[in-house]
């Protein structure tokens, strides 16, 4: 019979966007909903979190939000960032840095760009000195007409800059972030364990196809091909310790991720006067609300065996970053006959007077096999 019970040991979240404003207010609460206990919080708010200062205050509205969430800050790359700032965020509680590469993503406008990532020399130096993590968007910004770097090669095509900066801090306790190729599979998995990479569910499910029919399905990286997430599964499947959840659920409004265009007005002899064009959809999959459901649920439609959640959930990634699960943290989830449909929309109240908007999570109107058993 399958199994109907799972139990895990304080799930972490090593990749979640928690926003800022009414957004954050929403979300922030779904974490613990989630299932998770633990979270890894990205720091691309506007303005971005550069500064230990900012992002402690940060920390300290979420944790007002959520006082039984643990969340771990981090802060955003940037050429002002200095050693002595690295050594003031890590004694304050900061876990990590990320980098982002300029413009490929949500806020990503203050990243590395052409420059690339020798200019962090000293700054990385001293993060490998003090021992703190740098989190990495694994991505070249696109140059289609330049290099043809593009969004299905632009990992790849990161992967030297990971090995060289590994060459270069061969300490330096990294994350390449929501990895999706087999590339990134293989490259990692050929690096020693200082070097680990985050998987989302969503990639687990997704491939090019869906990322290029619906905005909802659009994020950053795109999902890629089917031997790719064949890949990012095996290598679930085989329980390697490199690899672990980090969900990169990233809540939009409803109004940026599908922007519609609206032909306002029709000419008499067939001319049209008036055309609203649609902005480019927002990069982005929230899934936070029900994490920890919804792996089980995708390891059991990609045939990943569910005994490979606790190690995927919890294990690997608490060790990794170095924060033991409590006993009294563990989560349970149980089985479903029936199902249970994931809530089409949230709705919330935008900051100012913006109005009414909503976010939709991923699998809206579809149906979870698992629950979190309440304590
Ligand atoms: O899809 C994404 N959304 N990828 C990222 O790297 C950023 C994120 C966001 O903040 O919306
Ligand atoms: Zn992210």
């Amino acid at each position: 019979m399958a199994t109907s019970l799972l139990r895990l040991p304080s799930p972490f979240d090593a990749h979640v966007h928690l926003r800022q404003g009414a957004l954050m207010r929403l979300v922030t609460p779904h974490v613990q909903q989630g299932g998770i206990k633990m979270a890894y919080v990205m720091p691309n708010l506007v303005p971005p979190v550069t500064t230990p200062s900012h992002a402690l205050s940060y920390l300290k509205e979420l944790q007002a939000l959520s006082p039984n969430t643990h969340f771990l800050p981090s802060m955003y790359l940037t050429t002002n960032l200095t050693p002595a700032q690295i050594r003031e965020a890590h004694a304050g509680g900061v876990v990590g840095v990320k980098s982002y590469p300029r413009g490929v993503t949500t806020n990503s406008e203050g990243g590395v760009g052409m420059e690339g990532y020798g200019v962090f020399d000293e700054v990385f130096a001293e993060m490998e000195k003090v021992d703190m993590i740098l989190n990495l968007h694994g991505e070249v910004p696109s140059d289609v007409d330049g290099d043809g770097c593009c969004v299905l090669n632009a990992e790849p095509r990161f992967l030297p800059h990971l090995l060289e900066i590994h060459r270069k801090f061969p300490k330096l306790r990294i994350v390449l972030e929501h990895c999706t190729t087999a590339a990134a599979v293989e490259c990692v998995k050929t690096l020693p364990p200082n070097v680990c990479a985050t998987i989302t569910p969503h990639h687990l499910a997704l491939t090019i196809d869906h990322a290029v029919s619906s905005p909802l399905h659009f994020c950053k990286p795109v999902a890629k091909y089917p031997s790719d997430r064949a890949a990012l599964r095996a290598v679930i499947r085989e329980g390697h310790p490199q690899f672990f959840l980090g969900s990169d659920s990233a809540p939009h409004p409803s109004g940026n991720k599908m922007p519609t265009m609206k032909v306002l007005r029709s000419t008499l002899d067939g001319g049209i006067d008036e055309v609203t064009l649609p902005s480019p959809c927002a990069a982005g999959i929230y899934t936070s609300d029900n994490l920890i459901p919804l792996v089980a649920t995708i390891f059991e439609s990609s045939d990943i065996p569910l005994e490979r959640m606790s190690g995927f959930v919890s294990e690997f990634g608490r060790r990794f970053y170095g924060f033991a699960a409590k006993p009294e943290d563990e989560v349970v989830i149980r089985r479903i006959g029936e199902g249970k449909v994931i809530k089409k929309a949230y709705q919330f109240e935008r900051d100012g007077d913006a109005g009414r908007e909503y976010v939709v999570p991923f699998m809206a109107g579809e149906k979870l096999n698992w629950e979190i058993v309440e304590a």
